[in-house]
């Protein structure tokens, strides 16, 4: 279909395209409010506005011990982010995968296309979260892949080139799967739970879903006024992200400040999504983040999303409910919760904060 194409409100502009046509302002669809530009962040705490905090670093080389528990939970309790290290994925992988999928950005605009995506899925190649007409976009584009569970994995919609793009991203994908079951351990015993208990609430191990969403920032000329992507919480379970490994760009959301993200060489940052909010009943809990884009460098991320089984409607465990701390979210499926990042866009917390309304009005 041309024009609008394949259900998007809008004709599809590649920011790539736009990037590498040299202009020297950037379309104004990509201005964000004033409110909302990299610049407007809050004051950070600390003499002299500069914030010595960073998201906390948890390594992970005694998955199984206590103190490994109690380090996840204490982060996912506090910042809702941290950095894994030791995290048992070898960093040879973590080559390969940025390494193919840089190689995938790099192909020619016509072999992209041809894996352009629609919302009615959102698999393959986009430039926009959302359906909204008129929407300020971000500058960004993406590759967006379900891998598991298996009815939803589609090899039409996986890159044919670079020829070892598939099989890394398979491995990188079982791996870093693997990884998330290390990391609900340590969340499930975090809670004072058994092992298995946020697992099991998933839907157990084999229900579980994977997705994985390769995030391309191209070098923008005025990165003052826009965002590689704008102020979100994850709808998923937790996301366990690859970030660029020599420009920064990722900002996570702490006391109404912006704290920028020095990733350590080799680790994951790894962050709690709404249904994990949902499920521990805001125990732990999934915090706004966004991305600054600059004009010297591009930027690649890979964000490996770790979901629920689909179909099953999630609200608060029971034995994380009691008289003094009421049920906060109302039950609903993931497949129902992630229409609406799907059609709005990315929205800071609005969603899951309305489910919380929904709860709160059920009880009343
Ligand atoms: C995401 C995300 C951050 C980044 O894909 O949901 O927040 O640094 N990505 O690209
Ligand atoms: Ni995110």
């Amino acid at each position: 279909m041309e024009g609008a194409g394949a259900g998007w409100p809008e004709p599809v502009v590649r920011v790539q395209s736009l990037s590498e046509s040299g202009a020297a302002t950037i379309p104004g669809r990509y201005v964000k409010p004033e409110a909302e530009r990299p610049s407007s962040a809050a004051p950070a705490a600390g003499p002299g506005g500069a914030t010595a905090e960073g998201i906390p670093v948890v390594d992970l080389s005694s998955p199984g011990d206590p103190a490994t528990a109690r380090a996840v939970s204490e982060a996912c309790r506090d910042w809702g982010f941290f950095q894994a290290v030791n995290h048992g994925v070898p960093p040879e992988l973590l080559r390969r995968a940025r390494g193919v999928w840089r190689g995938f950005f790099r192909q020619p605009m016509e072999v992209k296309q041809r894996y352009a995506n629609s919302p009615a899925t959102y698999e393959g190649y986009g430039s926009r979260l959302g359906v909204e007409k008129g929407a300020v976009l971000d500058w960004g584009d993406y590759y967006f892949l379900h891998v598991r569970p298996p009815r939803l994995f589609d090899p039409d919609k996986w890159p044919h080139l670079p020829p070892d793009l598939r099989e890394t991203t398979e491995e990188y994908s079982r791996e870093v799967a693997a990884l998330c079951g290390r990391l609900m351990t340590a969340m499930s015993v975090g809670l004072g739970a058994g092992p298995s208990r946020l697992q099991e609430a998933f839907g157990g191990a084999e229900g579980a879903g994977v997705c994985v969403r390769v995030n391309y920032y191209p070098r923008c000329p005025q990165p003052e006024l826009t965002l590689g992507l704008s102020s979100h919480s994850d709808p998923g379970g937790m996301t366990v992200l690859l970030a660029d490994d020599r420009v920064r760009g990722l900002q996570v959301r702490r006391r109404g400040a912006w704290v920028t993200v020095d990733p350590v060489p080799g680790a994951f940052i790894v962050n709690v999504g709404d249904q994990i909010q949902v499920l521990t009943n805001a125990t732990y809990r999934s915090v706004e983040h966004r991305v600054m884009v600059n004009a010297a460098e591009e930027r690649l991320s890979v964000a490996l999303f770790y979901n629920p089984r689909s179909d099953l409607p999630l609200a608060p465990l029971p034995e994380l409910v009691s008289p003094e701390r009421p049920s906060l979210y109302s039950p609903m499926t993931f497949d129902e919760y992630r229409l609406f990042i799907r059609s709005k866009g990315p929205r800071g917390k609005s969603q899951v904060e309305s489910l919380k309304a929904a709860a709160v009005g059920a009880a009343r």
